[in-house]
Formats: structure tokens, C-alpha cells, sequence
């Protein structure tokens, strides 16, 4: 996951290759509480693992239930058995709607029947979403809930009497057309009930998002409840309904986050390629899966089959559609975004609810997709949109919305809508997508494509023991970059060739073994033929041998390519001695780090110090001087700064004033 202020995402042209989807969130977090109000052990597989479960597996293991993750990403959840194994708690559920709703449910009959005092709380756009109806509708019962902040919304106050009676003879009514949840948390918590006689749910007003209310009846049926339905305004749970757990259960891919993909398919998977999705298909009881009907008819071409979707770009541009929007809320936003690409404009119409949601989507779409050139119109339930005349590069805010986030990054596909000068975009706060899709800016980027000028890199180059290798990692961390120290190739080289019995100079298997060095990088470790090798690439024995054999122009070359390929979406931050010179002479920033030879040879002996090993500070220095010499004396890539290079002398800066530095000047050559 990104953790970082903000992303930027270079132009884009093409896509292809396989994601496997997280689970679903509005499956999961109603399988969690199901499994978490039944009596017994559920295991469930492919749960989703992001912030919105996590808000919920917190509140259950805080009401007694039994969270246990498995090995194999599984979760085993011992539930409540409908009996309160607590009285009192105070549960925070983030910004989690499909927690906030249904728990608020649960509890409240559960505290008015068996006693206890429970506080509901969230982040504060929690706070600003409504939850007045479903209040309106458990106190028809007779439950006893108290707003805490503001009438009508959460905090809440859920409390009760030991062996307290709720009125359940009489129909409860509930609106439906503000948020399909009221109704869902209410089939989900009736059943905890149902003793003494069935219990009806009649809806007020048209319901909307029909959909998530199929998932709830579905997953309760699966837990051994069957709902008794008239239409879509009447529902019934039989009397002495009892949660029954399947024993296990598996979450099925997101329909809403696979949209994200379906739509990069549509746009970018030209020319024979195509983007696959697994976890979700034709057999999904998710109703965002009828966003595939919305891309079909912008132009994608999607095969599907039981939990596989395929896409590729069918009509190009994408087909304007005029849309009522109802059965697919969320997966709508993605349309939205599509319809950047598309020939004319875009109507989504029966949205409303996009104002209560995460944030108030229909004007943060306007705003946000107006800021990369299109012309938006917004109303109170509808969005028109019309493509760019032309693509401006723009800083996006995400308004703390997953959906938000995902799908403005397919904003940066300019080049394949024609843009003269493809731009790139700026997500601001990225990780907002934890909330569903934790992985999704990686995933992107293992199936973007962009060509390899538009990747940006920064180079850094210097002599050794200049900090080069910290400045790197820091400054590529903060952009959510990749790093390349190309030193360590030339150290692997070295250590290669010292384990081969190769000698110093042999210009025939030197490059030979460069060139078939079989490495794997997992994080900060560097792996040779398998086995960690990244404490011993330290060693001073090895980093002679590098410094002498990186001085073979043969060597130089073969290590050539193996460079290259370290640029890699979204970007790269390269540190060594020619970096800017000779591997990446169209890096768009390049920085010449010095120190002072004294400050440098210092450095390094309280490294040495730290790990236990005793030099002498002179020798060190004499070394670093020797070094330093046959790095810029040799006749190839000599060590020295590139042209257009910056210079940075951190001999009197911390690593975070050098960091501030470069990031300042990488943002002066930014259009953000
Ligand atoms: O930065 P370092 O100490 O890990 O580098 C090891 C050796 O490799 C050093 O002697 C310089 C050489 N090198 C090089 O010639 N070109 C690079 N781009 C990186 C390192």
C-alpha cells in the first residue's frame, strides 16, 4: 500500500495481464457479522483485509466473539450464538457503513432484550452520514438509542434492561430510497428477535440499490434464514429464525473494485492485448457485476465465466451512454471516468445517493474531472460528462474515497484519447484505498503500460560513502517509487566473481557472469541464486573487487540492460556513479551528492562501529581518497556530475534536509 501524501501516475498507453481481486466488501463485512451473531465456528476464506473488515473484526472480538486467522488468509470466526458475551462497549467502526449500519442494528435489540449499554462511533464523515431512518425504525421497536453528536446521526448510544420486550407484532416500516443499508441492517438483526412470532420489514418510498439487498437476503439464507419477500416493500423473517453457520464460507472477488479493470480493459487493452479478473464472474451475486452491461455498452468486449471476467477494448472511442444508475451505485463512478474517453457526452442519472456516500461523490466527481479538462454538469441526482478538449495534468484530491482515488487513476490514459503531450496525474492521499483495495495502485501498475521516456527517474549519483544509497531509499519511498543501487550490481558481480574463482580482470567471464546473475529483490534484501546475500555485499573484500572490475568497460555493458529494466511504473530512483551520465541521461532530475572526504570517511566508521567492526578512521580515509580516484580516473563512465546535474553538499545537512531538497526540486519540475 502507498502510504505516502500523494502518487503520481505517469501517462499511460496500454494494459494488459491478470488481477486477482480482493474479496468483497459488502459480502464480507455481513458474512463477518453473521458468523459473528451465529452460535459455532465459521470459517471464512478470501476475506477482504482492509481497513472496512478490520473495523468489524475490532467490534466483534470486543463483543466477545473469537477471531482467529488462519494460515491461508482464512478467517475461523467463533460467534455469539445471539447471546451478549459483553454489556458494555465502546466500538469505533472508521468509516465503515457496512459496519456502522448493521452493528447499530444488532446491538440495539440485543441490548433492549438482554441489557447492556453500547456506543457507536466513526471518523468524522461517519458522523455526517445519515442513519435518522434506521434509528426511526429500531425505536418502532422499542430499542432505546440516543444520538450522541447530531440528531439523525452517528455517535450513538444503544441501551437496554435485562429481559426488556420489543414490539415486533406490528409491520416496521423503513425508508428505502436514502441508503439500501437501513433495510439490510435491519434483515441482518431481526432474526435475534424472531422468539415469539415472524417479524415484517414493510419499506417506505421507492427502495434503491435493490442489488445489496439481494447480497443481504442471499448470505442470510446461506446462515440458514430465509426471508419471506413481497416485491421489493415487504419482507418477512419467520418466528424463532436461529443464524446457522455453513461452517465455511468464501467471499467472492469485489464486483465494484473489479469495474477498475474492466473499464482499464476497455480503454487500454488494445492491439491484441487483454486484462483478465479473477475472483468474480458470471456466477457473482454481486449486483455491480451489471457494470459489465454499462462497459459492454460504452464498447468493452467481456467474456466471462464462473469467477473470471476477460476485457479488451472493443469500440474506440468509447461510446457515450445515457444511464439510470440505480442498480449500480457504486460501480457507477467508474462510468463516470470512462466517459472521458468516450465520442459525445455521458448522462448518469438515479444517483443520489452518490451525495451520502464516502463523501458527497457527485461533487467531487465534478470537481475532480474537471480538473483534467473535462466539461462536467451536476445536478442533484445525475452527472453529465463530456470529454476533454484538452488534458490538463492535475493534482486530484480523493476526499478520503477509496472509489474516489481508483477511479481517477484511469485519468491517466490521455495519450491513448489523443492528447498531443500525454500528462500524467497526482493522486493525493492514495492511501485512502485501503479502505476496500489496499493493493490497488500496485496492481494498476502491474498492468499499466507506459512507454519507458514517460517513466520518470531520478538519478543520484556521488562517490562512495556520500549517503547516496540512504537519499535514494528516503526520497523513493516518499514518491512510492522503485529504487535501483546500481553499486550492489557491480558488488554482486564482484562477489560472483570471487566465488567463481574469476579473476579481477578477465574481460571474457566477468561479463558473462554479469549478465546471467539470477536475482530476486524482496524488499531491502538482495537474493544471489536464492540465498540472501545482502550482508555480504558489505564486505570490504567485495567492495574492492567491485571497484575494480566496474572499471571493465565490458563489464559496464553487460550490466547495461539489468539497469534498464529497474524503470518500472510508477518510477524510479537510481543511485550510483552514472546514473546520470551514461544509464539514464534523460532522467528528469539528476543530483551530484558530495561530502567532504573526512565527513564521508566518518560516516562510514561509525557504520563500521555499529556492526562491531574496529578500523582505524585514517585507514578508512585513505581508502574512500583511493577509491574516489579510480572511480573518476578510469577511462569509462568516470565518476562525475552530469550537466544539467544539481549539486547537493549534505556534509552539514540531516538526511531529512536532503530529502526536503531533492523533493523540492522534484516538485519544481513537476506540472502539479
Ligand atoms: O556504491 P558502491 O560502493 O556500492 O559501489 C560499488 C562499486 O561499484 C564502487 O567501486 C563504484 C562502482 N560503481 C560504478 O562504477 N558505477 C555505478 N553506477 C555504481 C557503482
Amino acid at each position: 500500500m502507498f502510504d505516502i501524501p500523494f502518487l503520481d501516475l505517469p501517462p499511460m498507453d496500454g494494459a494488459s495481464g491478470t488481477v486477482r481481486l480482493p474479496g468483497s466488501k459488502s459480502i464480507s463485512n455481513r458474512v463477518l457479522l453473521l458468523a459473528g451473531l451465529s452460535a459455532g465456528t465459521t470459517v471464512v476464506r478470501d476475506l477482504l483485509d482492509s481497513d472496512d473488515t478490520r473495523v468489524m473484526l475490532a467490534g466483534l472480538r470486543q463483543l466477545g466473539g473469537t477471531i482467529e486467522a488462519e494460515g491461508d488468509g482464512s478467517v475461523r470466526v467463533t460467534g455469539l450464538g445471539g447471546r451478549l458475551q459483553v454489556q458494555e462497549a465502546a466500538l469505533f467502526l472508521g468509516n465503515a457503513g457496512t459496519a456502522m449500519r448493521p452493528l447499530a442494528a444488532a446491538l440495539a435489540v440485543l441490548a433492549a432484550t438482554q441489557g447492556g449499554r453500547f456506543e457507536l462511533a466513526g471518523v468524522q464523515r461517519m458522523h455526517e452520514r445519515p442513519i435518522g431512518d434506521l434509528v426511526d425504525a429500531l425505536r418502532q421497536l422499542g430499542c432505546n438509542i440516543d444520538y450522541l453528536g447530531t440528531e439523525g446521526y452517528p455517535p450513538l448510544r444503544l441501551s437496554g434492561q435485562p429481559g426488556g420486550r420489543l414490539t415486533t407484532a406490528a409491520p416496521i416500516r423503513v425508508r428505502g430510497d436514502v441508503s439500501s443499508q437501513f433495510l439490510t441492517a435491519l434483515l441482518l438483526a431481526l432474526p435475534l428477535v424472531s422468539q415469539d412470532g415472524p417479524i415484517t420489514v414493510e419499506v417506505e418510498g421507492e427502495l434503491i440499490s435493490k442489488p445489496y439487498v439481494e447480497i443481504t437476503l442471499n448470505l442470510l439464507r446461506r446462515f440458514g434464514i430465509t426471508v419471506a419477500q413481497d416485491g421489493w416493500s415487504r419482507f418477512t423473517i419467520p418466528q424463532a429464525s436461529a443464524y446457522c453457520t455453513p461452517g465455511e464460507i468464501h467471499v467472492e472477488g469485489d464486483a465494484s473494485s473489479a469495474s477498475y479493470f474492466v473499464a482499464l480493459g476497455a480503454i487500454a487493452a488494445h492491439g491484441g492485448r487483454v486484462i483478465r479478473i479473477e475472483g468474480v464472474g458470471a456466477d457473482s451475486i454481486q449486483g455491480d457485476i451489471r457494470f459489465v452491461e454499462a462497459a459492454q455498452a460504452m464498447g468493452a468486449q467481456v467474456q466471462a465465466g464462473a469467477g473470471w471476467l476477460e476485457v479488451r477494448r472493443g469500440e474506440w472511442p468509447l461510446r457515450a451512454i445515457t444511464l439510470d444508475c440505480n442498480h449500480i451505485p457504486d460501480a457507477a463512478m467508474t462510468l463516470a471516468v470512462m466517459a472521458l474517453y468516450a465520442h459525445g457526452t455521458t448522462r448518469l442519472s438515479n444517483i443520489a445517493s452518490w451525495r451520502v456516500k464516502e463523501t458527497d461523490r457527485i461533487a467531487a466527481m465534478a470537481a475532480e474531472l474537471r480538473k483534467v479538462g473535462a466539461t462536467v454538469v451536476e445536478g442533484g441526482d445525475f452527472i453529465e460528462v463530456q470529454p476533454p478538449a484538452r488534458w490538463q495534468a492535475a493534482a486530484i484530491h480523493t476526499y478520503d474515497d477509496h472509489r474516489m482515488a481508483m477511479c481517477l487513476s484511469l485519468a491517466s490514459f490521455s495519450g491513448l484519447a489523443g492528447a498531443e503531450v500525454p500528462v500524467p496525474q497526482r493522486i493525493l492521499d492514495p492511501r485512502c484505498v485501503g479502505k476496500t483495495f489496499p493493493d490497488y495502485f500496485e496492481a494498476l501498475f502491474h498492468l499499466g503500460q507506459a512507454a519507458p521516456h514517460r517513466i520518470p527517474v531520478i538519478t543520484i549519483d556521488g562517490p562512495t560513502a556520500s549517503g547516496k544509497g540512504t537519499l535514494a531509499s528516503a526520497v523513493a519511498h516518499r514518491l512510492g517509487y522503485h529504487t535501483l543501487d546500481s553499486g550492489s550490481l557491480y558488488r554482486v558481480t564482484a562477489l560472483a566473481a570471487i566465488r567463481h574463482g574469476v579473476q579481477g580482470d578477465d574481460v571474457l567471464r566477468l561479463p558473462a557472469l554479469a549478465r546471467s546473475l539470477q536475482l530476486r529483490f524482496q524488499g531491502e534484501r538482495l537474493l544471489l541464486d536464492g540465498v540472501d546475500i545482502t550482508d555480504e555485499l558489505r564486505l570490504e573484500e567485495v567492495g574492492s573487487m567491485a571497484s575494480r572490475i566496474a572499471a571493465l568497460p565490458e563489464v559496464r555493458l553487460a550490466l547495461n540492460d539489468l539497469q534498464l529494466s529497474f524503470r518500472r511504473l510508477p518510477g524510479l530512483v537510481a543511485d550510483g556513479r552514472d546514473m546520470g551520465t551514461v544509464i539514464f541521461p534523460d532522467a528528469r532530475l539528476k543530483v551530484f551528492l558530495t561530502a567532504s572526504a573526512a565527513m564521508r570517511a566518518e560516516r562510514r566508521h561509525k557504520q563500521l562501529i555499529q556492526k562491531g567492526i574496529s578500523t582505524k578512521l585514517a585507514d578508512l580515509r585513505a581508502d574512500l581518497e583511493m577509491r574516489d580516484e579510480r572511480d573518476r580516473n578510469r577511462t569509462v563512465a568516470p565518476l562525475k556530475p552530469a550537466e544539467d546535474a544539481v549539486l547537493l553538499d549534505n556534509s552539514a545537512l540531516t538526511i531529512e534536509q536532503s530529502v526536503d531538497e531533492v523533493l523540492k526540486w522534484w516538485q519544481q519540475r513537476n506540472p502539479f
